[in-house]
């Protein structure tokens, strides 16, 4: 049974504050793993999620500036936490608080985890004026 539930909107999705999302990507950014949350809130299957780019879940409205700091801590600084709003597979949305960190694997290789929790209102607020500055000025 899940727990993920719509908002009044019925647009926007949410998740319990004591689970977690989670997946891990090759250094391309290609899926290699997601746990179940991940899966049910996106809205899609295990296996129409591995071996796909990570930006299956990307949402218009997301700056592409934000993926450029992602991805240039996790290669410089081996980390990024940030917000980051979804699309789930039925063109509905969830926020996230995202934290990405560098791994490497038992054969010397880079992979990219990020674990998300529930990310606070007031989180959300700060970010939706400063996304769609962003986003009006690409
Ligand atoms: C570990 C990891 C997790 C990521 N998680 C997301 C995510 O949840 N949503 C998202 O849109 N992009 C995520 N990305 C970034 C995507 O790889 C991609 O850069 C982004 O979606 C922009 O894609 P585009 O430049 O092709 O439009 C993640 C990347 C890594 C390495």
């Amino acid at each position: 049974m899940s727990d993920i539930y719509q908002g009044e909107g019925r647009d926007e999705w949410f998740f319990p504050e004591d689970s977690y999302i989670l997946s891990e990507t090759d250094d391309k950014g290609i899926i290699i793993y997601a746990n179940q949350m991940f899966c049910e809130l996106a809205g899609y299957e295990l296996d129409e999620l591995i071996g796909e780019p990570h930006n299956i879940v990307r949402h218009p409205d997301m700056p592409r500036i934000a993926f450029k700091g992602l991805w240039d801590d996790i290669q410089s600084k081996g980390f990024w936490t940030g917000i980051v709003k979804n699309r789930r597979k039925d063109r509905g949305y969830y926020w996230v608080h995202a934290t990405a960190l560098r791994r490497i694997d038992s054969n010397g290789n880079y992979t990219y985890l990020s674990i998300r929790r529930v990310p606070k209102k007031s989180e959300i607020e700060a970010c939706i004026p400063l996304y769609t500055d962003l986003k009006s000025k690409e």
